[in-house]
């Protein structure tokens, strides 16, 4: 069995691509669109009615283009829209990127002792603690909103002195209550990995969510025979913004200068 219909990926922006780039390595006979909601973000700031709404109008979207799978790479959206998503979409499975991470969180620490960084709007959802505690009740997560990271890691400042006067800032807030393990819980997180282990105590374990979550959808496609079973094919990639498709050029190639970002599309998403 072989299905040759692309995989849907949606994001708010470029951050995604670190969600992307992940499934690219792990899947690369397959085809992708991904979408960015360029027009709209950052989605971290906003509220979950206003999120629940976005993600509505871009899986309509991308529908259009026949995809198997949506993968929600915005850590925001899956924390606010998925169960929305999937009551809308019942036929295709829709995926995101806070289970796998959180099973990985869950899996990963002895402690039980968990800390959770991402946008405000996915620490206030709590979805990450509530998908924690459905695997491990006893676990203590917390989560800490680091909304400035995302500006940081678009801006290429990854490394370096800034870098790590903002990143140690967010650190601090944990204060001294031991933890043994940390997810990085948005999409930009990934680029400031480097930083923030030299931050850490080296004990502690840092999850990253988009090698997590492709290799849950790696799994979820063999389970399901979904697969695109060609062999030695070299997946194809649409890539659609619903604004400014230059800057998402020049983000991608700064932000992540590996990933081959060919054509972009400017696309406008319907009301759904
Ligand atoms: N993609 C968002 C996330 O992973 C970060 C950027 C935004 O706030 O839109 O939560």
């Amino acid at each position: 069995m072989t299905d040759k219909r692309a995989i849907g990926v949606f994001d708010s922006g470029v951050g995604g691509l670190t969600v992307y780039r992940a499934l690219r390595a792990a899947l690369p006979q397959e085809d992708f669109v991904y979408l960015g909601d360029t027009a709209r973000l950052p989605y971290g700031t906003k509220s979950g009615e206003t999120i629940k709404h976005y993600a509505a109008q871009a899986a309509a979207r991308l529908r259009e283009e026949d995809v198997k799978l949506l993968l929600v790479a915005c850590n925001t959206a899956s924390a606010q829209a998925l169960p929305d998503l999937r009551e809308r979409h019942p036929d295709i499975p829709c995926l995101g990127v806070v289970e796998p991470g959180a099973r990985a969180a869950a899996g990963s620490s002895a402690t039980g002792r968990i800390v959770v960084l991402a946008t405000e709007g996915t620490v206030r959802s709590g979805a990450y603690r509530d998908a924690i505690h459905r695997l491990r009740p006893d676990a203590q997560v917390r989560g800490l909103a680091c909304n400035l990271l995302v500006a940081l890691a678009e801006e290429g400042w990854c490394e370096g002195l800034e870098a790590e006067a903002i990143v140690s800032r967010y650190v601090r807030q944990l204060g001294d209550d031991p933890f043994d393990t940390l997810v990085l819980g948005c999409t930009h997180f990934p680029l400031l990995a480097a930083t923030l282990r030299r931050l850490l105590p080296s004990s502690v374990a840092v999850i990253d969510s988009a090698q997590t979550t492709a290799r849950a959808v790696t799994a979820y496609l063999a389970e399901h025979d979904l697969e695109q079973s060609e062999k030695g094919r070299s997946g194809r990639n649409l890539f659609l913004v619903t604004d400014a498709p230059e800057r998402f050029l020049l983000l991608a190639q700064r932000f992540l200068p590996e990933i081959d970002v060919n054509g972009v599309e400017l696309v406008a998403l319907r009301n759904a």
